[in-house]
């Protein structure tokens, strides 16, 4: 028996639809409550032990594109785009477990007595080591933004992600914290015409594996 998964739908839309855009119209803007919810979904996202390590700067004025812009190799979407957001991963810390969890208790989505047994093994999996902390914080904010975009694609928006901007500059010019890292830039907004067709992608083949 099959689950219906070739049914298409407008998730699957969204998904197979997207492309990242280069060119946006410059003149269009979103509000911020626009851009608040934009965040309020790609908070939606997973995140292990539900740790929600993220964090988002919304770069929307003149002003602070003038400041993103040359850390961040001049790439047009900085200037044009509506908004690009600094997306922050924040280094695992396990202690933040139970207040994290409070919301959940207070719901009854959990009981009390689970929370010690979500922070015992998190704290073993990451506190010992630097460079699952440091992995989880890229996870979180990759997860994060990717609800982002679809969510962008389905209000009819364009968006790109990106990884040419200098992670120390950013980090100093924005005041992150020390165990914050900016996982990677988003621009999204209207685009213009002018941008790539979508690009042809590997075959399923070479990439999938039955076992
Ligand atoms: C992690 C990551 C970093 C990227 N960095 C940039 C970037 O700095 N500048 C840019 O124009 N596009 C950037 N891109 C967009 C990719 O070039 C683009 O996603 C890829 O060519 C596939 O095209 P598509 O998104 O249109 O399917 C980035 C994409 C990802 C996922």
């Amino acid at each position: 028996m099959t689950t219906g998964i070739k049914k298409t739908n407008s998730v699957i839309e969204c998904i197979l639809s997207r492309s990242a855009a280069k060119y946006y119209d410059p003149v269009a803007t979103l509000s911020d409550e626009e851009i608040f919810e934009l965040v309020r979904i790609g908070t939606a996202a997973p995140t292990s032990f539900h740790l929600q390590n993220w964090r988002f700067i919304a770069v929307r004025t003149r002003e602070a594109k003038a400041r993103l812009s040359p850390i961040a190799w001049n790439q047009p979407a900085i200037a044009d785009a509506a908004v690009t957001f600094v997306v922050i991963g924040q280094l695992v810390d396990t202690s933040v477990i139970p207040e994290r969890l409070a919301p959940l208790v207070e719901a009854g989505v959990m009981p009390a007595s689970m929370v010690a047994e979500w922070e015992n093994p998190a704290r073993d999996l990451y506190m010992a080591y630097p460079q699952r902390r440091r992995d989880e914080a890229v996870r979180t904010a990759t997860f994060g933004a990717s609800a982002m975009i679809y969510a962008a694609r389905s209000f009819g928006l364009g968006s790109t992600p990106m990884i040419g901007f200098d992670a120390d500059a950013v980090h100093r010019e924005f005041g992150l914290a020390a165990d914050e890292i900016p996982v990677m830039l988003l621009s999204v907004g209207t685009e213009r015409p002018g941008n790539w067709a979508q690009k042809p992608r590997r075959p399923v083949s070479d990439v999938l594996n039955f076992i």
